[in-house]
Formats: C-alpha cells, sequence, structure tokens
C-alpha cells in the first residue's frame, strides 16, 4: 500500500511529499521498502497564492459592498446635519459642532469613495491622449484634495510630447494623486516640478512582453523638494491602506499602481531626507499588449 504524505522541513523553508511503497517478491513476500521524495515547494507556493487570491477577492467584493451601503446613511448625516443647521442660526456652538459633522461625514464619504475606486475592476476607457492636458488639469485637481498654500509647481515638457493611447481620466486621477500628496508632504511651502520626456526604451521582460525591443515610452517625474519617505517605509506606501497621515486613507498610491499597472506602465520611487520625493510614471506611447483587463 503506497503511503502519500507531507514532510516539512521547517529550517530549509521547503515541502517534501514522498511515496512509501513496499517492493514484495513473486510470492507476495514483503522483501523490502521504497521511498520516493519529490520537492512540492513551488506546487505548495503556487496553491498558497491561489488561496491567497481568492481571500483577497472576496474580501474586495466585501468592501465594496459596504462601501457602498455606507455611502447612502452617510449622505444623509450630511444633508440632515446641513437641515438642522439652518434651524439654529443663532448658536454658536452648535453651528460649529454642526459644521464639524459635515466635514466628518465629508470626509467618511471621500474615504469610501477612493474604496470603491480601488477594489473596483479597472476598465480602461483608452484615447488619443495628451499628456500636457492631463498634467495640468491634475495640478487643479489636487488643489481641491490637499491645500497648496505656497508651494509652486512647474512643469517641463517638449512641445513635440506624443500623444498615447490611454485613460484620459484614470491618468488624471494617477498625477492628482501624486500632486496631492506632494502637496500635504510640503505643508504649504516647497516646490513641486513635473518633468515630461519621451524616448525609445528597451522594454523590462517584467512588463510581460518581449523583452529588448525598444518602445516609445513617456516618463513623467513627479519631484518635491519635501521631507522624504523614511527608507523603511519605501517598501510599504504603495499597500493598501498604508498611510502616515492622520486623516489619510491610505489607498491614493495603491490607486495610482493599479492604473499604472493597467496601462502596462510603471512606477518607480526616488527618495531622499536631502533632495525629497520624485515619483517616476513610464508609459508606453501604446501598448501592443491590448487593454482588456
Ligand atoms: N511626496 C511624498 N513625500 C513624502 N511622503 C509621501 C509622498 N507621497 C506619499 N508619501 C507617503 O506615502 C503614504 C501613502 O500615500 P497614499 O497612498 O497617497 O495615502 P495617504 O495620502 O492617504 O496617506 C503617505 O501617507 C506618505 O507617508
Ligand atoms: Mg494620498
Amino acid at each position: 500500500m503506497p503511503n502519500r504524505a507531507e514532510l516539512r522541513l521547517k529550517d530549509l523553508d521547503r515541502v517534501i511529499g514522498y511515496t512509501l511503497s513496499q517492493v514484495k517478491d513473486d510470492g507476495g513476500q514483503p522483501t523490502g521498502a521504497v521511498m520516493f521524495f519529490k520537492d512540492l515547494t513551488q506546487v505548495e507556493q503556487l496553491e498558497e497564492r491561489e488561496r491567497l487570491r481568492d481571500r483577497l477577492a472576496s474580501l474586495g467584493e466585501m468592501a465594496a459592498g459596504i462601501a457602498h451601503e455606507l455611502k447612502n446613511p452617510l449622505a444623509g448625516i450630511e444633508v440632515m446635519a446641513g437641515l438642522l443647521k439652518r434651524q439654529v442660526p443663532d448658536s454658536v456652538d452648535a453651528q460649529s459642532l454642526l459644521a464639524d459633522i459635515m466635514s466628518e461625514a465629508k470626509l467618511a464619504n471621500a474615504i469610501l469613495v477612493e474604496m470603491l475606486e480601488f477594489v473596483r475592476p479597472i476598465r480602461l476607457q483608452v484615447e488619443h491622449t495628451a499628456l500636457a492636458d492631463v498634467v495640468h488639469q491634475a495640478v487643479t485637481l489636487a488643489e481641491t484634495k490637499a491645500p497648496r498654500g505656497n508651494v509652486s509647481v512647474a512643469v517641463e515638457m517638449p512641445a513635440d510630447l506624443p500623444m498615447i493611447e490611454g485613460d484620459h481620466h484614470q491618468l488624471c486621477q494617477v498625477f492628482t494623486n501624486l500632486v496631492a500628496n506632494a502637496f500635504e508632504a510640503l505643508e504649504g511651502k516647497g516646490q513641486i516640478t513635473i518633468t515630461v520626456s519621451s524616448g525609445a526604451m528597451e522594454q523590462d521582460p517584467a512588463f510581460g512582453r518581449e523583452p529588448q525591443k525598444p518602445v516609445l515610452m513617456v516618463v513623467v517625474d513627479v519631484a518635491d523638494d519635501g521631507p522624504g519617505v523614511p527608507e523603511e517605509l519605501t517598501d510599504r506606501i504603495f499597500n493598501p491602506f498604508f498611510t502616515t497621515k492622520p486623516q489619510g486613507s491610505g489607498l491614493g498610491l495603491a490607486i495610482v499602481r493599479k492604473i499604472v499597472d493597467a496601462h502596462d506602465g510603471r512606477i518607480d520611487l526616488s527618495s531622499s531626507p536631502a533632495t525629497g520625493t520624485r515619483f517616476r510614471v513610464t508609459l508606453p506611447v501604446s501598448s501592443p499588449g491590448g487593454w482588456f483587463k
């Protein structure tokens, strides 16, 4: 009777499967035993990854469901606090408390909207997109998300920048989130420089397409001269819900990464306390890999 079992070699962090069988002679008498070992580590890792994907998918569905359900009561709270505010025009205390209730409800709603954006499967509306428009629009939108103060924003881009195939609205969100983060990091004073350039670049095999074939890419750097991202956090800032801000959602960069990935692009961070923070977004001018994600 063959025996199958799993042997865990903890220190080696490998999973070894073995099969034990009796060896019998022609008369059916046992004469010995054989044991086959097989390294199942990769199989196990793939299965674990599959399980994790399933868990994350159902978590995402649940989060989307909760966020959706909470939107209505929150809107109700905001509207009713507004009505009540009008009924007590003379009470200074009540006015300020009700204004706080309204702004807190607004904040909670903004977090829900971001969460829905993050968990919703991405569908790109690809069009001929001028990054110049995207970037300028993003700076204006970022001002509605974070206080700009006296921060100056410089945009440098060549006049002959190629149009790219991409989703105008979602790319706008990418740069809005990056610029809003820069405003927040600068706390009202400093400089943001957005530099756009283009050129043929070797493809990274990680892009999922043929390596070595130069592809026309556009590179957008969003740099600020703020405090920088502490080295020990650089691995985590793209994680959903990772934030160092008391009222942050931690979803801004997770959404950025999701949109950049969907465009077959990449995002890199370089940062130091001396120079500040630079996010580099690299996007292919067109994606031969197709957009159906
Ligand atoms: N330009 C920047 N300078 C310094 N830190 C940054 C910058 N951009 C992002 N970060 C760090 O990354 C974290 C995650 O950013 P994000 O995903 O947008 O979430 P949130 O802005 O809600 O905190 C921020 O809390 C901050 O610590
Ligand atoms: Mg943010």
